[in-house]
């Protein structure tokens, strides 16, 4: 019998790339969303990959009756949460819709695991709980700063509540996964970033402006202490992402955990530079984007990267593509939402 894994939020970014993963592994994949932050594209995306539709629930986690009712009538062997707003500048303008959807969606599923007598629950954490840290590459053991943003606290938060509910309630394993920075598509550019107005990210605004959709690309501060003088970040390719997802899935359910709760890294290990990123993506894909320096943008960390091995060594998982790679997988995707 095929295990099923849940994946909250999985109409999303990570949670397309995550089910077409997982299916690829063999699992049963049941993919729920609320369609806030998110239309169909990326679920129909999803289909076409897989010649086959995963089971899809729309509904909301926030919603206890729903979060049951969508326990009772499945057999749930794994919960990767990816369900969560993700805007760290809206998070500074609304708190309280941050710390109400991101904890009780949370809350929520891990009360229906609890009631279930247990379940393998895999949660969407970042990088960003890391904060500013002078001791690079960070690892499992880095300590955690005190969160510059309602989002970056929310992960700290439900990182704790995992934590807490595996310590108090048998049955129920937990994996943190703390990814860098998440980018590109999958190489059928049927799936991929589909930011709602105006990318804060920068791949998706660097594609946004070469497909004309953005005017130019501000490169936010030029004069900080790194070699060409912009921010360094560990860039980590969205399919080498999801595949990690189905390492640490496996993990769970086939009962090789050391702990009963356990955190890992997923990056590369490779810091790159905002800088060095455009330059790779105008080589890999031919073409000049249209850019200038900006001043610095508050909140932003000069640098951060992974250490890793943990994940490589525990999980069995290693990056496996490049950032030029992955930058072509990006500029593809751009262009088949624009239709090119
Ligand atoms: C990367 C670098 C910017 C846009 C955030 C969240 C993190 C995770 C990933 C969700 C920085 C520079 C950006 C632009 C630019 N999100 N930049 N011009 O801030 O490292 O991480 O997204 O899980 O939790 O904190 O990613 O892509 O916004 O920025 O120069 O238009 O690109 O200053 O140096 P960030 P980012």
């Amino acid at each position: 019998m095929k295990a099923t894994v849940l994946v909250s939020g999985g109409a999303g970014f990570i949670g397309s790339h995550v089910t077409v993963e997982l299916a690829n592994a063999g699992y049963n994949v049941l993919v729920a969303d609320n369609m806030s932050n998110c239309d169909m594209t990326n679920y129909e995306g999803v289909c076409r990959i897989l010649g086959y539709k995963p089971e899809f629930v729309q509904m909301d986690f926030c919603d206890p009756a729903a979060c049951r009712s969508l326990f009772e009538t499945h057999k749930i062997d794994a919960v990767i949460h990816f369900a969560a707003y993700k805007a760290v500048g809206e998070s500074c303008s609304e708190p309280l819709m941050y710390y109400r959807n991101n904890l009780l969606s949370f809350i929520n599923i891990l009360e229906q695991s609890k009631l279930q007598g247990g379940c393998n629950v895999l949660f969407s954490s970042s990088a960003t709980v890391y904060g500013e840290t002078d001791k690079l590459p960070v690892t499992e053991q880095s300590p955690r700063q005190e969160a510059t943003s309602p989002y970056g606290n929310t992960k700290q938060m439900c990182e704790d509540i995992l934590r807490d509910s595996v310590k108090a309630y048998p049955g129920i394993k937990g994996i943190a996964l703390r990814y860098f920075n998440p980018i590109g598509a999958h190489p059928s550019a049927l799936i991929g970033e589909l930011p709602r107005g105006v990318p804060n990210n920068l791949v998706p605004f660097i594609t946004q402006t070469a497909i004309g959709k953005r005017e130019c690309l501000s490169v936010f501060g030029n004069d900080y202490p790194t070699p060409d003088g912009t921010c360094l970040r560990d860039y980590i390719d969205i399919v080498d992402l999801a595949k990690a997802h189905v390492c640490a899935v496996s993990r769970m359910i086939d009962e090789k955990m050391k702990q009963s709760y356990e955190i890992f890294n997923i990056g590369t290990g490779r810091p790159v530079s905002v800088l060095e990123l455009i330059n790779s993506f105008e080589k890999v894909n031919n073409l000049k984007l249209n850019w200038k320096f900006a001043p610095r943008r508050s909140g932003d960390v000069v640098a951060i990267w992974a250490d890793p091995t943990l994940a490589e060594k525990e999980l069995g998982w290693k990056a496996e593509r490049s950032v030029d790679d992955t930058l072509k997988a990006a500029w593809e995707w751009e262009k088949h939402i624009a239709g090119k």
